[in-house]
C-alpha cells in the first residue's frame, strides 16, 4: 500500500449499494479517480465474496468494512476469510470488542504475513461517526468522546492493530497518542459547499481539507460522491482538495 503517492490514494469510496450490478456500474465510472473501494455490510450482505472479486478486478484496492464484533475465536476466523479474498487491503473490527478480540484479529492478520509489505492492514472502529455525545452516553460510555476514542485507539495499537476508523475531530489526538505509522481512516466527510443536512445520520462530520490537516491517511466518502449529480466531478473535486491540503 502506498499512502503518500497520488492524492487519490487517500480517497476511499464507499460502495453502499444493494446489488453488485449497481455497485459495479458505479465503480467503473470512477475507478480511475479513487484509491480504494469500500465494500460494507450492505453490499456484502447482498453479494458476498463475489462482490469483492469483481470490484477488485477494476484495479483499486478493497477496504472490506464488515466491522466484526464477536468473541475472539469467531472474529479471528472471519478476518482470515476476509484476507483470503483478492485485493483486500483494509479490514476492520470494533475496538469495543476488547483487547483479547483485537489481539486475536491482529494475530489472524499476521497469518497473512507471507504477503510481506502488501499484507492487508487491520483497523479498529473506535466510536461510530454517526454517534453524537448523547448517543455515546446512552450506551454507557461516559466522559469526553475524544478521550474515549484515544483510549480505544491506544488499546487497539497495543493489541497489534494497524490503525483506526475515527472521526476527524479525534484524528489529531490519535496521531499524537499513537504515532506517525498508525493509520487513521476518517468517514463522516462532508463538503464545505454541501454540509451535513439535518436528517444526515452522520454526526461528527468534517471537510476533506480538515480531515487531511488533522492527519487522516484515508478519507471514506459515500453519499457526497454517490448521490452527486456528477459523481466523477465530485470525486475529482475531493482529490483536488486532498492535494491542496497535503
Ligand atoms: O455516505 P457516507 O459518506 O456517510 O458514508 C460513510 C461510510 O463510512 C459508510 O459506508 C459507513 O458504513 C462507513 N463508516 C462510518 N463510520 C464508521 C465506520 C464506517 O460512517 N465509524
Amino acid at each position: 500500500m502506498s499512502f503518500d503517492a497520488h492524492p487519490r490514494s487517500s480517497l476511499i469510496v464507499a460502495l453502499d449499494f444493494d446489488s453488485l450490478s449497481s455497485a459495479l456500474k458505479f465503480a467503473k465510472r470512477v475507478a480511475d479517480l479513487v484509491g480504494m473501494f469500500k465494500i460494507g455490510s450492505q453490499l456484502f450482505a447482498a453479494a458476498g465474496p463475489q462482490a469483492v472479486r469483481e470490484i477488485a478486478a477494476l484495479g483499486p484496492g478493497i477496504f472490506l468494512d464488515l466491522k466484526f464484533h464477536d468473541i475472539p475465536n469467531t472474529v479471528a476466523g472471519a478476518i482470515l476469510s476476509c484476507v483470503a479474498m483478492p485485493g483486500v487491503q483494509l479490514v476492520n473490527v470494533h475496538a469495543l470488542g476488547g483487547g483479547a478480540m483485537l489481539h486475536a484479529a491482529a494475530q489472524a492478520i499476521s497469518a497473512a504475513q507471507a504477503m510481506g509489505a502488501d499484507r492487508p492492514r487491520l483497523l479498529a472502529v473506535t466510536i461510530l461517526t454517526s454517534m453524537d455525545q448523547k448517543a455515546i452516553r446512552e450506551v454507557g460510555i461516559g466522559g469526553a468522546s475524544k478521550n474515549r476514542v484515544v483510549k480505544l485507539a491506544q488499546l487497539a495499537k497495543k493489541a497489534g492493530v494497524d490503525g483506526v476508523v475515527a472521526s476527524v475531530q479525534e484524528a489529531r489526538a490519535i496521531r499524537k497518542a499513537c504515532g506517525r505509522e498508525f493509520l487513521i481512516v476518517t468517514p463522516g466527510v462532508r463538503l464545505k459547499e454541501k454540509p451535513a443536512a439535518k436528517d444526515d445520520d452522520q454526526a461528527r462530520t468534517a471537510t476533506p481539507t480538515e480531515a487531511i490537516r488533522a492527519g487522516a491517511d484515508f478519507l471514506v466518502v459515500g453519499r457526497p460522491i454517490l448521490t452527486a449529480p456528477d459523481p466523477r466531478a465530485a470525486a475529482q473535486a475531493i482529490v483536488d482538495e486532498i492535494a491542496a491540503a497535503k
